[in-house]
Protein backbone atom coordinates (compact mmCIF):
# COMPACT_ATOMS: atom_id res chain seq x y z
CA UNK A 1 0.00 0.00 0.00
CA UNK A 2 1.54 3.74 -1.13
CA UNK A 3 1.23 6.29 1.34
CA UNK A 4 -0.47 9.48 0.06
CA UNK A 5 -1.29 11.35 3.85
CA UNK A 6 -0.48 10.58 7.11
CA UNK A 7 -1.26 12.11 10.58
CA UNK A 8 0.73 12.12 13.42
CA UNK A 9 -1.22 12.38 17.06
CA UNK A 10 0.23 14.29 20.30
CA UNK A 11 2.18 17.28 19.33
CA UNK A 12 5.25 16.77 22.12
CA UNK A 13 8.66 16.64 21.04
CA UNK A 14 8.60 13.24 19.60
CA UNK A 15 5.19 13.93 17.38
CA UNK A 16 6.52 17.23 16.14
CA UNK A 17 9.94 15.34 15.53
CA UNK A 18 7.87 12.70 13.37
CA UNK A 19 5.68 15.17 11.24
CA UNK A 20 8.60 17.11 10.58
CA UNK A 21 10.39 13.81 9.05
CA UNK A 22 7.15 13.04 7.02
CA UNK A 23 7.13 16.47 6.16
CA UNK A 24 10.43 16.15 4.71
CA UNK A 25 10.26 13.14 2.48
CA UNK A 26 7.35 15.33 0.65
CA UNK A 27 4.09 14.35 2.12
CA UNK A 28 1.30 16.16 3.40
CA UNK A 29 0.63 15.42 7.06
CA UNK A 30 -1.62 16.26 10.53
CA UNK A 31 -0.72 16.96 13.22
CA UNK A 32 -3.04 17.16 16.53
CA UNK A 33 -3.36 17.21 19.69
CA UNK A 34 -6.30 17.84 22.31
CA UNK A 35 -5.91 21.78 22.89
CA UNK A 36 -4.70 24.11 19.91
CA UNK A 37 -2.09 25.43 21.67
CA UNK A 38 -0.44 22.32 22.10
CA UNK A 39 -0.75 22.04 18.36
CA UNK A 40 0.59 25.92 17.73
CA UNK A 41 3.71 24.32 20.36
CA UNK A 42 3.88 21.57 17.64
CA UNK A 43 3.87 23.30 14.74
CA UNK A 44 6.38 25.80 15.59
CA UNK A 45 8.78 23.03 16.82
CA UNK A 46 8.47 21.67 12.80
CA UNK A 47 8.86 25.09 12.15
CA UNK A 48 12.09 25.52 14.06
CA UNK A 49 13.61 22.25 13.26
CA UNK A 50 13.55 23.72 9.34
CA UNK A 51 14.86 27.12 10.40
CA UNK A 52 17.72 25.34 11.96
CA UNK A 53 18.37 24.15 8.28
CA UNK A 54 18.07 27.08 6.54
CA UNK A 55 20.35 29.03 9.27
CA UNK A 56 23.07 26.44 8.21
CA UNK A 57 22.11 27.56 4.47
CA UNK A 58 21.23 23.50 4.30
CA UNK A 59 17.74 24.98 2.59
CA UNK A 60 15.91 27.94 1.54
CA UNK A 61 13.13 29.91 3.51
CA UNK A 62 10.77 29.65 0.24
CA UNK A 63 11.63 25.62 0.34
CA UNK A 64 10.77 25.93 4.36
CA UNK A 65 7.51 27.88 3.76
CA UNK A 66 6.53 24.63 1.64
CA UNK A 67 7.88 22.05 3.68
CA UNK A 68 5.77 23.77 6.45
CA UNK A 69 2.48 24.35 3.90
CA UNK A 70 2.26 19.90 3.93
CA UNK A 71 1.60 19.92 7.65
CA UNK A 72 -1.58 21.10 8.73
CA UNK A 73 -2.80 21.41 12.79
CA UNK A 74 -5.90 20.05 14.12
CA UNK A 75 -7.35 19.46 17.64
CA UNK A 76 -10.52 17.11 15.88
CA UNK A 77 -11.42 14.66 13.32
CA UNK A 78 -11.42 16.95 10.80
CA UNK A 79 -9.28 15.72 7.66
CA UNK A 80 -8.58 11.79 8.69
CA UNK A 81 -11.26 10.55 6.16
CA UNK A 82 -8.24 10.01 3.78
CA UNK A 83 -5.09 9.69 5.76
CA UNK A 84 -3.10 6.26 5.09
CA UNK A 85 -1.13 6.10 8.35
CA UNK A 86 -1.91 7.13 12.02
CA UNK A 87 1.33 7.12 13.94
CA UNK A 88 0.08 8.23 18.02
CA UNK A 89 2.77 9.77 19.64
CA UNK A 90 0.85 10.66 22.73
CA UNK A 91 2.02 9.62 26.78
CA UNK A 92 2.73 5.94 27.90
CA UNK A 93 -0.95 5.08 28.57
CA UNK A 94 -2.09 1.81 27.37
CA UNK A 95 -5.70 2.51 28.21
CA UNK A 96 -5.17 5.95 26.66
CA UNK A 97 -3.64 4.63 23.29
CA UNK A 98 -6.44 1.86 23.20
CA UNK A 99 -9.19 4.12 22.99
CA UNK A 100 -7.45 6.34 20.71
CA UNK A 101 -7.22 4.34 18.24
CA UNK A 102 -10.87 2.91 18.62
CA UNK A 103 -12.08 6.41 18.09
CA UNK A 104 -9.87 6.44 14.91
CA UNK A 105 -10.98 3.52 13.47
CA UNK A 106 -14.48 5.26 13.39
CA UNK A 107 -13.11 7.69 11.14
CA UNK A 108 -10.19 6.46 9.16
CA UNK A 109 -10.31 4.75 5.91
CA UNK A 110 -10.76 1.24 6.11
CA UNK A 111 -6.97 0.01 5.13
CA UNK A 112 -5.56 2.98 7.59
CA UNK A 113 -2.81 1.86 9.22
CA UNK A 114 -2.70 2.19 12.89
CA UNK A 115 0.63 2.48 14.24
CA UNK A 116 2.68 3.64 17.57
CA UNK A 117 5.18 5.31 18.69
CA UNK A 118 5.37 3.61 22.22
CA UNK A 119 8.77 3.08 23.36
CA UNK A 120 7.73 -0.15 25.51
CA UNK A 121 3.50 -0.70 25.68
CA UNK A 122 2.90 -4.32 24.47
CA UNK A 123 1.55 -3.57 20.93
CA UNK A 124 -0.73 -6.84 21.02
CA UNK A 125 -2.20 -5.28 24.02
CA UNK A 126 -2.95 -1.52 22.01
CA UNK A 127 -3.88 -3.90 19.12
CA UNK A 128 -6.60 -5.83 21.24
CA UNK A 129 -8.95 -3.02 22.07
CA UNK A 130 -9.32 -2.43 18.12
CA UNK A 131 -11.09 -4.22 15.07
CA UNK A 132 -8.92 -5.09 13.01
CA UNK A 133 -5.43 -5.71 15.06
CA UNK A 134 -3.95 -7.07 11.72
CA UNK A 135 -3.40 -2.77 10.85
CA UNK A 136 -1.90 -1.86 14.27
CA UNK A 137 1.81 -1.67 14.44
CA UNK A 138 4.86 -0.60 16.75
CA UNK A 139 6.81 2.01 14.16
CA UNK A 140 9.58 3.36 17.13
CA UNK A 141 11.56 6.43 16.30
CA UNK A 142 14.66 7.82 18.55
CA UNK A 143 14.74 10.73 19.85
CA UNK A 144 15.79 13.38 18.10
CA UNK A 145 13.71 12.03 15.34
CA UNK A 146 15.08 13.99 12.57
CA UNK A 147 18.04 12.88 13.37
CA UNK A 148 18.26 9.31 14.29
CA UNK A 149 18.38 6.86 11.64
CA UNK A 150 16.25 4.00 13.26
CA UNK A 151 12.68 3.62 12.78
CA UNK A 152 11.86 -0.01 14.89
CA UNK A 153 9.20 -1.83 13.24
CA UNK A 154 7.24 -3.76 15.56
CA UNK A 155 4.67 -6.36 15.34
CA UNK A 156 1.93 -7.56 17.48
CA UNK A 157 0.33 -10.91 17.93
CA UNK A 158 -2.49 -10.17 15.11
CA UNK A 159 -0.40 -7.92 12.81
CA UNK A 160 -0.20 -8.96 9.18
CA UNK A 161 2.58 -9.20 6.96
CA UNK A 162 1.20 -6.73 4.35
CA UNK A 163 1.47 -3.95 7.38
CA UNK A 164 4.70 -5.01 8.46
CA UNK A 165 5.65 -4.28 4.96
CA UNK A 166 4.62 -1.24 4.61
CA UNK A 167 6.03 0.28 7.53
CA UNK A 168 9.04 -0.88 5.84
CA UNK A 169 9.04 0.60 2.82
CA UNK A 170 7.18 3.76 4.58
CA UNK A 171 10.04 4.09 6.82
CA UNK A 172 12.19 4.00 4.02
CA UNK A 173 10.90 6.38 2.25
CA UNK A 174 11.25 8.35 4.96
CA UNK A 175 15.09 7.93 4.66
CA UNK A 176 15.01 5.59 7.95
CA UNK A 177 16.60 2.36 8.82
CA UNK A 178 14.03 0.05 9.53
CA UNK A 179 14.65 -2.88 11.73
CA UNK A 180 12.22 -5.72 12.27
CA UNK A 181 11.85 -6.35 16.07
CA UNK A 182 10.33 -8.97 17.80
CA UNK A 183 7.92 -7.74 20.66
CA UNK A 184 8.79 -7.37 24.11
CA UNK A 185 9.39 -4.90 27.12
CA UNK A 186 11.66 -2.13 25.65
CA UNK A 187 11.72 -3.63 22.46
CA UNK A 188 15.31 -4.08 21.41
CA UNK A 189 16.96 -0.37 21.79
CA UNK A 190 15.13 0.51 25.07
CA UNK A 191 15.92 -2.82 26.51
CA UNK A 192 19.53 -2.38 25.93
CA UNK A 193 20.09 1.24 26.69
CA UNK A 194 18.16 1.30 29.39
CA UNK A 195 20.59 -1.09 31.79
CA UNK A 196 23.45 1.03 30.52
CA UNK A 197 22.13 4.34 31.19
CA UNK A 198 20.48 2.99 34.93
CA UNK A 199 24.11 1.52 35.57
CA UNK A 200 25.27 5.38 35.61
CA UNK A 201 22.67 6.51 37.53
CA UNK A 202 23.33 4.04 39.77
CA UNK A 203 26.79 4.77 39.59
CA UNK A 204 27.01 8.50 40.77
CA UNK A 205 24.07 7.60 43.32
CA UNK A 206 26.77 5.55 45.02
CA UNK A 207 29.41 8.06 44.64
CA UNK A 208 31.54 6.30 42.57
CA UNK A 209 31.93 9.73 40.29
CA UNK A 210 30.47 12.56 39.32
CA UNK A 211 28.02 13.18 36.85
CA UNK A 212 30.50 14.69 34.84
CA UNK A 213 32.90 12.43 35.19
CA UNK A 214 30.91 9.32 34.87
CA UNK A 215 29.35 10.98 30.80
CA UNK A 216 32.98 12.31 29.91
CA UNK A 217 34.17 8.50 30.37
CA UNK A 218 31.45 7.48 27.84
CA UNK A 219 31.97 10.09 25.65
CA UNK A 220 35.73 9.00 25.64
CA UNK A 221 34.58 5.76 24.79
CA UNK A 222 32.66 6.94 21.64
CA UNK A 223 29.49 7.31 22.72
CA UNK A 224 27.70 10.85 21.17
CA UNK A 225 27.02 11.69 24.90
CA UNK A 226 26.81 10.53 28.01
CA UNK A 227 24.21 8.22 30.12
CA UNK A 228 23.33 11.16 32.04
CA UNK A 229 22.75 14.15 29.82
CA UNK A 230 20.98 11.39 27.22
CA UNK A 231 18.43 10.27 30.33
CA UNK A 232 18.16 14.40 30.26
CA UNK A 233 17.23 14.66 26.86
CA UNK A 234 14.89 11.53 26.92
CA UNK A 235 13.11 13.06 29.69
CA UNK A 236 13.83 11.43 33.64
CA UNK A 237 9.59 11.19 33.72
CA UNK A 238 9.86 9.10 30.62
CA UNK A 239 12.72 6.88 31.58
CA UNK A 240 11.31 6.13 34.40
CA UNK A 241 7.94 4.60 32.74
CA UNK A 242 10.28 2.73 30.87
CA UNK A 243 12.44 1.45 33.76
CA UNK A 244 9.21 0.44 35.49
CA UNK A 245 8.05 -1.19 32.27
CA UNK A 246 11.46 -3.49 32.09
CA UNK A 247 11.36 -4.46 36.24
CA UNK A 248 7.82 -5.19 35.41
CA UNK A 249 9.38 -7.65 32.44
CA UNK A 250 12.62 -8.49 33.62
CA UNK A 251 12.73 -8.25 37.29
CA UNK A 252 15.38 -7.40 39.75
CA UNK A 253 18.55 -6.50 37.35
CA UNK A 254 16.04 -4.25 35.68
CA UNK A 255 15.67 -2.38 38.96
CA UNK A 256 15.89 1.50 38.56
CA UNK A 257 18.01 3.40 40.50
CA UNK A 258 16.82 5.30 43.37
CA UNK A 259 17.82 8.96 42.19
CA UNK A 260 15.54 8.70 38.72
CA UNK A 261 12.44 8.43 41.19
CA UNK A 262 13.94 11.36 43.54
CA UNK A 263 14.57 13.72 40.27
CA UNK A 264 11.19 12.38 38.99
CA UNK A 265 9.27 13.53 42.50
CA UNK A 266 11.75 16.71 42.82
CA UNK A 267 10.27 17.32 39.32
CA UNK A 268 13.57 17.82 37.43
CA UNK A 269 12.54 15.94 34.38
CA UNK A 270 15.10 16.61 32.19
CA UNK A 271 16.19 19.27 29.43
CA UNK A 272 12.67 20.05 28.79
CA UNK A 273 11.62 21.35 32.18
CA UNK A 274 14.93 23.36 33.11
CA UNK A 275 16.39 20.52 35.31
CA UNK A 276 17.69 17.02 35.18
CA UNK A 277 20.78 15.35 36.58
CA UNK A 278 22.13 18.64 35.14
CA UNK A 279 20.52 22.20 35.09
CA UNK A 280 19.84 24.30 32.57
CA UNK A 281 17.64 27.23 33.38
CA UNK A 282 18.49 30.04 36.18
CA UNK A 283 15.73 29.54 38.41
CA UNK A 284 16.77 26.37 40.31
CA UNK A 285 14.67 23.09 41.11
CA UNK A 286 16.70 21.86 44.61
CA UNK A 287 20.15 20.46 43.72
CA UNK A 288 21.23 17.12 42.45
CA UNK A 289 24.05 16.99 45.41
CA UNK A 290 21.21 16.55 48.03
CA UNK A 291 19.49 14.41 46.47
CA UNK A 292 22.62 12.12 46.13
CA UNK A 293 23.25 12.76 49.70
CA UNK A 294 19.93 11.37 51.09
CA UNK A 295 20.21 8.31 49.25
CA UNK A 296 24.01 7.80 50.88
CA UNK A 297 22.71 8.70 53.92
CA UNK A 298 19.95 5.72 53.26
CA UNK A 299 22.29 2.86 53.14
CA UNK A 300 23.83 3.40 49.58
CA UNK A 301 27.22 1.92 49.59
CA UNK A 302 30.03 3.41 48.14
CA UNK A 303 31.23 1.83 44.92
CA UNK A 304 34.08 2.41 42.26
CA UNK A 305 33.82 3.42 39.06
CA UNK A 306 34.70 1.83 35.42
CA UNK A 307 33.74 2.65 32.02
CA UNK A 308 32.92 -1.09 31.78
CA UNK A 309 30.28 -1.61 34.78
CA UNK A 310 28.43 1.14 32.30
CA UNK A 311 28.70 -0.77 29.20
CA UNK A 312 29.01 -4.27 29.88
CA UNK A 313 25.02 -4.65 30.95
CA UNK A 314 24.32 -2.99 27.37
CA UNK A 315 26.23 -5.76 26.46
CA UNK A 316 25.51 -8.66 28.42
CA UNK A 317 21.26 -7.44 27.05
CA UNK A 318 22.19 -7.95 23.78
CA UNK A 319 22.91 -11.30 24.21
CA UNK A 320 20.55 -12.43 26.21
CA UNK A 321 17.96 -10.56 23.69
CA UNK A 322 19.97 -12.53 20.82
CA UNK A 323 19.21 -15.38 23.03
CA UNK A 324 15.92 -14.90 22.57
CA UNK A 325 15.57 -14.19 19.44
CA UNK A 326 14.40 -10.16 19.73
CA UNK A 327 16.55 -9.78 16.65
CA UNK A 328 19.26 -11.08 14.53
CA UNK A 329 23.28 -10.08 15.95
CA UNK A 330 23.54 -8.07 12.46
CA UNK A 331 20.08 -6.17 13.13
CA UNK A 332 20.98 -5.79 17.34
CA UNK A 333 24.17 -4.07 16.00
CA UNK A 334 22.76 -1.52 13.41
CA UNK A 335 19.85 -0.76 15.61
CA UNK A 336 22.14 0.60 18.23
CA UNK A 337 24.28 2.61 16.21
CA UNK A 338 21.35 4.16 13.94
CA UNK A 339 18.95 4.78 17.31
CA UNK A 340 21.41 5.68 20.07
CA UNK A 341 24.73 6.79 17.98
CA UNK A 342 26.67 3.73 19.53
CA UNK A 343 30.08 4.44 17.84
CA UNK A 344 30.76 2.97 14.42
CA UNK A 345 34.14 1.89 14.47
CA UNK A 346 33.10 -0.07 17.34
CA UNK A 347 30.43 -1.55 15.06
CA UNK A 348 27.59 -2.04 17.51
CA UNK A 349 27.41 -3.67 20.77
CA UNK A 350 28.16 -7.87 19.71
CA UNK A 351 30.86 -6.43 17.38
CA UNK A 352 32.76 -4.74 20.08
CA UNK A 353 32.10 -7.77 22.72
CA UNK A 354 33.93 -9.66 19.89
CA UNK A 355 36.89 -7.19 19.44
CA UNK A 356 37.15 -7.30 23.55
CA UNK A 357 37.02 -11.06 23.48
CA UNK A 358 33.84 -12.95 24.68
CA UNK A 359 35.72 -14.52 27.59
CA UNK A 360 37.30 -11.09 28.69
CA UNK A 361 33.32 -9.54 28.81
CA UNK A 362 32.28 -13.21 30.65
CA UNK A 363 35.34 -12.39 33.16
CA UNK A 364 34.36 -8.78 33.72
CA UNK A 365 30.72 -9.26 33.96
CA UNK A 366 31.61 -11.89 36.30
CA UNK A 367 33.37 -9.60 38.49
CA UNK A 368 31.10 -7.02 38.45
CA UNK A 369 28.64 -9.88 39.67
CA UNK A 370 30.32 -10.46 42.55
CA UNK A 371 31.80 -6.26 43.43
CA UNK A 372 28.78 -4.68 42.47
CA UNK A 373 25.12 -7.65 42.16
CA UNK A 374 23.29 -10.13 40.18
CA UNK A 375 22.48 -7.32 37.86
CA UNK A 376 25.32 -8.07 35.94
CA UNK A 377 24.82 -11.81 36.23
CA UNK A 378 26.06 -13.14 32.12
CA UNK A 379 23.56 -14.10 29.76
CA UNK A 380 24.12 -18.13 29.07
CA UNK A 381 24.60 -17.85 25.69
CA UNK A 382 27.79 -15.87 26.23
CA UNK A 383 29.01 -18.98 28.60
CA UNK A 384 27.95 -21.28 26.13
CA UNK A 385 30.43 -19.58 23.61
CA UNK A 386 33.09 -19.01 25.37
CA UNK A 387 33.27 -22.83 26.52
CA UNK A 388 32.72 -23.85 22.50
CA UNK A 389 35.79 -21.74 21.90
CA UNK A 390 33.91 -18.70 20.02
CA UNK A 391 36.01 -16.11 21.56
CA UNK A 392 35.59 -13.25 19.12
CA UNK A 393 37.71 -11.69 16.73
CA UNK A 394 40.94 -13.26 18.17
CA UNK A 395 39.45 -16.94 17.49
CA UNK A 396 37.49 -16.46 14.12
CA UNK A 397 34.34 -16.86 15.69
CA UNK A 398 32.08 -15.01 18.09
CA UNK A 399 29.00 -13.35 17.26
CA UNK A 400 30.31 -12.94 13.66
CA UNK A 401 32.59 -14.69 11.42
CA UNK A 402 36.15 -13.08 10.84
N1 LIG B 1 16.10 18.22 16.29
C1 LIG B 1 16.48 18.31 15.01
N2 LIG B 1 17.76 18.25 14.60
C2 LIG B 1 18.70 18.12 15.55
C3 LIG B 1 18.39 18.03 16.92
C4 LIG B 1 17.02 18.08 17.28
N3 LIG B 1 16.63 17.99 18.53
N4 LIG B 1 19.54 17.88 17.62
C5 LIG B 1 20.53 17.90 16.72
N5 LIG B 1 20.03 18.03 15.48
C6 LIG B 1 20.77 18.04 14.22
C7 LIG B 1 21.67 19.22 14.08
O1 LIG B 1 20.98 20.31 13.50
C8 LIG B 1 22.77 18.68 13.17
O2 LIG B 1 22.28 18.70 11.83
P1 LIG B 1 23.30 18.85 10.58
O3 LIG B 1 24.16 17.63 10.58
O4 LIG B 1 22.39 18.92 9.38
O5 LIG B 1 24.07 20.10 10.80
C9 LIG B 1 22.88 17.22 13.57
O6 LIG B 1 21.64 16.90 14.22
C10 LIG B 1 24.00 16.97 14.52
O7 LIG B 1 23.78 17.80 15.66
P2 LIG B 1 24.92 18.56 16.47
O8 LIG B 1 26.13 18.74 15.59
O9 LIG B 1 24.35 19.75 17.14
O10 LIG B 1 25.21 17.63 17.69
P3 LIG B 1 25.84 16.22 17.75
O11 LIG B 1 26.72 15.87 16.60
O12 LIG B 1 26.41 16.22 19.11
O13 LIG B 1 24.58 15.24 17.69
C11 LIG B 1 22.82 14.01 18.66
C12 LIG B 1 23.48 15.37 18.53
C13 LIG B 1 22.36 13.53 17.30
C14 LIG B 1 21.63 14.15 19.60
C15 LIG B 1 23.90 12.99 19.20
O14 LIG B 1 24.42 13.47 20.41
C16 LIG B 1 23.31 11.61 19.48
O15 LIG B 1 23.22 10.79 18.58
N6 LIG B 1 22.97 11.33 20.77
C17 LIG B 1 22.37 10.06 21.17
C18 LIG B 1 20.88 10.15 21.04
C19 LIG B 1 20.18 8.88 21.43
O16 LIG B 1 20.73 7.94 21.98
N7 LIG B 1 18.88 8.83 21.14
C20 LIG B 1 18.03 7.72 21.51
C21 LIG B 1 17.40 7.99 22.83
S1 LIG B 1 16.34 6.71 23.34
C22 LIG B 1 14.90 7.03 22.59
O17 LIG B 1 14.68 8.01 21.96
C23 LIG B 1 13.91 5.97 22.72
C24 LIG B 1 12.78 6.20 23.62
O18 LIG B 1 11.76 5.64 23.34
C25 LIG B 1 12.89 6.91 24.88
Amino acid sequence: MYIYKAAVIGAGTMGAGIAQVITYSGLPVILRDVTQEAVDKGLATVRKIYQGRVDKGKMTATELEQKMALVSGATDDTGFSDVDIVIEAIYEDLEAKQKLFQTLEKVCPEGCIFASNTSSLPISAIASATQKPEKVIGMHFFNPAPVMKLVEVVPGLGTSEETIDDIVLFSESLRKIPIRVQECAGFLVNRLLMPYLNEAAIALQEGAASAKEIDAALVKLGMPMGPLTLFDMVGIDVSVKVADILHDAYGTRATAARILRELDQADRHGLKNGAGFYDYADEKKGDLESLIQKIQAEGAKKTEFSSNRIIMPMINEAVISLQEGVASAKDIDIAMMAGTGFPQDKGGPLHYADQIGLDVVLSELESLCEKLGDRFWPAPMLKRMVQGGYLGKKSGKGFFQY
